[in-house]
């Protein structure tokens, strides 16, 4: 087995039953993801379910106010995404007619959308092959692989991109997007890693020569 179906097979059997997991809609996905930026799971769920529930479609979250929307956000902080999204959705109401974009290439150019979140919504929605590279897919690969290249300079930034779309499954990036996401939350933790029922130990550098406290590397900016 390679890497990714390792993570998979890890994935299936120990994932977090999660809601925004079990639907292929890019609007409720876009939802998860803005409401997951910066916050954690236990603290964004609740958030999730309240905005899920008010607008249960983009064409309703368009149609909102900013207050009562900022009322909704109120104790997740960092409002500008809460007017972001109201942003985002009055134009995907104007320009997709309702219908949220699920390709990389519409997604990136909307407010509030970046690589991770473009590539979160492109694979989750429609299997598009894009590979997520967040802060959990930075400490997997940089401990697997052994990598000490910063992850936040820009040469860093483009070696870790490389990696990652290197290790996806293009046969189902979903899955993979996920795995690779789940199993860095959960069992290669910053701190603590579980690596003594790590699956895929006997192939992780950091491992091998000790230095998972010393991985990934980060500059003070
Ligand atoms: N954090 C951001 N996106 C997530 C997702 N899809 N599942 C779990 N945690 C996340």
């Amino acid at each position: 087995m390679n890497f990714s179906a390792q993570l998979i097979a890890w994935y299936q059997h120990n994932k977090r039953d999660l809601p925004w997991r079990k639907t292929t809609d890019a609007y409720i996905i876009w939802l998860s993801e803005i409401i997951l930026q910066q916050t954690r799971v236990e603290q964004g769920m609740p958030y999730f379910y309240r905005f899920a529930e008010r607008y249960p479609t983009v064409t309703d979250f368009a149609a909102a106010s900013e207050d009562e929307v900022l009322r909704l956000w109120q104790g997740l902080g960092y409002y500008s995404r809460g007017r972001n999204m109201l942003k985002t959705a009055k134009l995907v109401q104007e320009q997709y007619g309702g219908n949220f974009p699920t390709a990389y290439n519409d997604l990136i150019k909307l407010k509030g959308i970046g690589e991770y979140t473009a590539a979160a919504i492109s694979s989750f929605s429609a299997n598009e092959a894009k590979a997520v590279v967040d802060g959990n897919v930075y400490r997997v690969l940089a401990r697997y692989f052994g990598i000490d290249e910063p992850i936040n300079s820009p040469k860093g930034k483009k070696l870790f991109q490389k990696l990652a779309d290197e290790v996806l499954d293009v046969s189902q990036p979903a899955l993979h997007n996920q795995a690779m996401m789940e199993f860095g939350a959960m069992l290669c933790k910053p701190k603590k890693p579980a690596c003594g029922i790590c699956p895929v130990r006997t192939g992780c550098e950091a491992f091998k020569t000790n230095a998972t406290s010393s991985l990934p590397v980060k500059l003070k900016k």
